[in-house]
């Protein structure tokens, strides 16, 4: 089995820093799945067009290419509600597929976050972590971040968008957020950044021996 690692969660759970903080460790590359939903999203509003278009959506998700959008616009508030509408999208869901596990299929290993890594793109990861928090906590961490970008960041209506996006997320037929059946959970809602890593790091390690 080679050396993948498959992180899932909800939005603002702290798994992209862990995935960051892990690929780093172990010098894997990593894949933050949630901006191939992000950019497609961002396409569709780009040429004008309803974020519930699959036909465009699809099209969009198959000719994606991160690097022509801008990093800050992606992770914006208005991107991330419109991301979960694309991704309910069973379409462009099947149209992300190939992408992610070529990425995981890379000889050295991968890092992969997202919603469905370990239940549908990388079923077989050596490991599997499931990061979750209460809402209001992660609705607090969003807040700060989009804050810290600039955003205007109202605590109430952050805990509405989380709120909804998890529904959303959860409740889709394709590929819903669900922990893998074999995902060890960490819930971050009382832990900083280094305990968080200092767990997952430990789970990582118990899997390699
Ligand atoms: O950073 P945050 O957790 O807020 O969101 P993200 O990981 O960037 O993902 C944005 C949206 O993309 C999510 O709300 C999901 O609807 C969707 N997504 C997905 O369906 N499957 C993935 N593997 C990753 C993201």
């Amino acid at each position: 089995m080679s050396f993948v690692i498959a992180i899932d969660g909800p939005a603002a759970s702290g798994k992209g820093t862990v995935a960051r903080r892990l690929a780093e460790y172990y010098k894997l590359p990593h894949l933050d799945t949630g901006l191939l939903y992000r950019a497609t999203a961002c396409a569709l509003i780009d040429e004008g067009l309803p974020l519930e278009d699959a036909v465009a959506a699809e099209e969009a998700a198959r000719g994606l290419s991160l690097s022509d959008f801008d990093p800050d616009r992606l992770r914006s508030r208005e991107i991330g509600e419109a991301s979960s509408v694309v991704a309910s999208i069973p379409a462009v869901r099947a149209a992300l597929i190939e992408m992610q596990q070529n990425f995981a299929a890379r000889p050295e290993g991968a890092v992969l976050d997202g919603r469905d890594i370990g239940t549908v793109i990388c079923p077989n990861a050596l490991v599997k972590i499931f990061v979750t928090a209460s809402a209001e906590a992660r609705a607090q961490r969003r807040a700060l971040e989009l804050a810290g970008q600039g955003e205007p960041a109202d605590y109430k209506n952050i805990l509405d968008d989380v709120r909804k996006r998890d529904a959303r997320d959860s409740e889709r037929k394709t590929a819903p957020l669900k922990q893998a059946h074999d995902a060890i959970l960490i819930d971050t809602t009382e832990l900083d950044k280094d305990a968080v890593f200092a767990k997952a790091l430990r789970i990582v390690e118990q899997r390699r021996s």
